[in-house]
């Protein structure tokens, strides 16, 4: 199994909030995610810029599509974005929508895996092409205090990509679960908060690139 990827969620009220963590992390980081805040603060200019600045990463624009997606995910793409989030909530018609618009620029779809999704879903999903999905605990989970990973998300994580999908993890994830998910086949963990507001944003995505590497190899 390959050692799964690091990915950076900017999740900033502005643009240069981000630039500056972003650019001492950016040797750590295999992804940059131009996260749900930082997109509706500064809208596509974000993926724009950082496009710009970081010609050779991968960049995921997570504009959450719930609706229109072939003209979001188009928005999206022509900033700069290589990959664009949609709702696990949104229509099949509107993820067909956006995996068309993918395949038209060499793009990629990862649907956001929100409370109340199904099998039956998650098999249309591939059927479409879909490549990825985001398994995440929310921010309002986390603020109830719904906080440690369970069996229960690793055996998910498993049946996930027995149906052959990539399987991102994210949901204030910090260097210490890392372990936990060992044996596990995570595509990418994503970490924001614990990196961009770092008093050390290198150190600390460091620190989260040696935890993947220690965990698995
Ligand atoms: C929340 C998100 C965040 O971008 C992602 O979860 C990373 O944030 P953090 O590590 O700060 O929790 O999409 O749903």
């Amino acid at each position: 199994m390959e050692s799964p990827k690091l990915q950076m969620a900017l999740d900033t009220y502005d643009l240069p909030s981000a630039l500056k963590p972003l650019q001492q992390a950016a040797p750590h980081i295999d992804v940059i995610e131009c996260g749900t805040i930082l997109c509706l603060a500064e809208g596509m200019r974000a993926v724009k810029v950082i496009r710009s600045l970081f010609p050779e990463k991968v960049i995921l624009a997570d504009v959450r599509i719930a609706e229109a997606g072939s003209l979001i995910s188009k928005m999206a793409f022509d900033a700069g974005a290589n990959w664009v989030s949609v709702v696990s909530g949104a229509t099949m018609t509107t993820v067909e929508a956006v995996m068309k618009e993918a395949a038209k620029r060499g793009g990629e779809a990862q649907i956001e895996l929100i409370d109340g999704w199904t099998w039956e879903q998650a098999k249309c999903w591939r059927a479409l092409g879909v490549p990825h999905v985001i398994t995440h605990r929310s921010r309002d989970a986390e603020a109830k205090g719904e906080l440690a990973w369970s069996e229960k998300d690793f055996d998910e994580i498993r049946k996930l990509n027995d149906l052959g999908f990539k399987v991102t993890v994210t949901g204030g994830v910090v260097p210490q679960d890392i372990p936990l998910f060992e044996g596990a086949p995570v595509y990418a963990f994503i970490a924001g908060r614990g990196i961009y507001a770092a008093p050390d944003p290198a150190l600390a995505a460091k620190t989260f690139r040696d935890a993947i590497h220690t965990t698995f190899g």
